[in-house]
């Protein structure tokens, strides 16, 4: 058994009256990855803020890396967000289109100081680590496609050797072939890294190249949770089975309960 890192018990989450997360109960042994899967609207990236200490919960414990995130201080959070990292979905809005890709990355290895010289070999280890060339770094946001982006914004994420890593559909704004070469290259670094890694998804099936264990979450429950192959093989609940089923992916996506 690996050490626990990310302990959620019993988590609730309201806005306003509605009841967004109900006793969600999540935990990850550190290297572990766990997919969380659920359509549109299930609490997904609100457990994600839950977890980053964004969005304050009215029930329920969450651990990260020692920290009772609920109970942490002012400057306990701030520490604490420099040891994990979320990567986005969308990288063109998140990634500064004045800065350089060398530029940015040094913005995360050191916050509010604009150096890029000491870290240059570090950023250059970096981009070729997620399949971009090196002499890339002096380009701007706009010079890249979608998939580059992308990357780069994983490099962003990883650069900092976090403990953690939030993936919140880092794939979903790309297309089906980029999707695919993208899935890969965070295998391959989750794989030789040992990363620790949420890896947030509306879609089961990405969610499984990626995943250690899955957490199926329908409108802020979890209805089931286990092992990947155990969730593909023998889903218990009935939307689980829904959405090995389905197309997650098509516009208007949505799966009600069966009539009792
Ligand atoms: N700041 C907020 N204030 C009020 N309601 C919110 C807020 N953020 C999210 N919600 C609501 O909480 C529910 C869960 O939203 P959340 O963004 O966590 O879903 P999601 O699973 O990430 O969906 P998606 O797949 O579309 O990203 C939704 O009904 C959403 O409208
Ligand atoms: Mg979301």
């Amino acid at each position: 058994m690996s050490d626990t890192l990310v302990n959620v018990t019993d988590l609730n989450v309201h806005f306003g009256t509605s009841h967004v997360l109900q006793d969600v109960s999540v935990s990850l042994g550190t290297g572990r990855t766990v997919g969380v899967v659920g359509e549109s609207g299930s609490g997904k990236s609100t457990l994600a803020k839950a977890l980053v200490g964004v969005v304050p919960a009215s029930g329920g414990e969450i651990w990260v890396d020692g920290l009772d995130v609920r109970l942490a201080t002012r400057r306990e959070l701030a520490q604490y967000r420099r040891r994990i990292q979320m990567i986005p979905q969308d990288p063109f809005s998140s990634l500064s289109p004045r800065r350089t890709i060398a530029q940015t990355l040094a913005e995360a290895i050191e916050p509010g100081r604009g150096r890029v010289r000491p870290y240059q070999d570090r950023i250059a280890h970096w981009l070729e680590r997620v399949g971009l060339d090196a002499s890339m770094m002096h380009r701007y946001p706009h010079e890249f496609s979608g998939g580059q982006r992308q990357r780069i914004a994983i490099a962003r994420g990883l650069i900092i050797d976090p403990s953690f890593v939030i993936a919140d559909e880092i794939t979903s704004a790309l297309d089906v072939s980029v999707q695919a070469q993208v899935l890969e290259l965070l295998a391959d670094i989750r794989e030789s890294l040992g990363l620790t890694m949420m890896f947030i998804s509306h879609n089961l099936a990405v969610v499984q190249h990626v995943s250690d264990d899955v957490v199926v979450l329908y409108r802020g429950v979890v209805v089931e949770a286990g092992p990947v192959a155990q969730i593909f093989s023998s889903p218990q609940h009935w939307y689980t089975k829904a959405l090995l089923e389905a197309d997650p992916g098509s516009p208007g996506f949505t799966l009600d309960a069966p009539a009792a």
